[in-house]
């Protein structure tokens, strides 16, 4: 098994239930995957792995995503423009101050 570089979680807003019932899923977060995979593959980020999640707690600053091993948290992800810059970031190597929650 090889394990990714990088480990993108997108909050599905998944409840214990199994529904996606939350901010995140209301706000388009599911919606977002397909650009968001499409988004790595351009950048060739073939290293990075993306998952979804239940919710992670942090429903106001929502859709949120947290990108590891840096465990940087990100809100207000919603849309194509802003997985650009939280994209462009991973690649660069740094923090996407403008969507980063701090
Ligand atoms: S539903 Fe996404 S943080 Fe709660």
């Amino acid at each position: 098994m090889q394990k990714p570089d990088k480990h993108i979680l997108v909050c599905a807003s998944f409840r214990a239930g199994g529904d996606a019932q939350g901010v995140c899923h209301k706000k388009g977060s599911v919606g977002l995957l397909p650009y968001l995979q499409e988004g790595l593959s351009d950048r060739e980020l073939d290293g990075v792995m993306v998952s979804t999640t239940g919710c992670l707690k942090v429903c106001d600053r929502g859709p949120c995503m947290v990108v590891y091993p840096e465990g940087t948290w990100y809100g207000g992800v919603t849309g194509e423009e802003a997985v650009d810059e939280i994209l462009d970031a991973v690649k660069d190597g740094r923090v996407d101050e403008k969507h980063a929650l701090l």
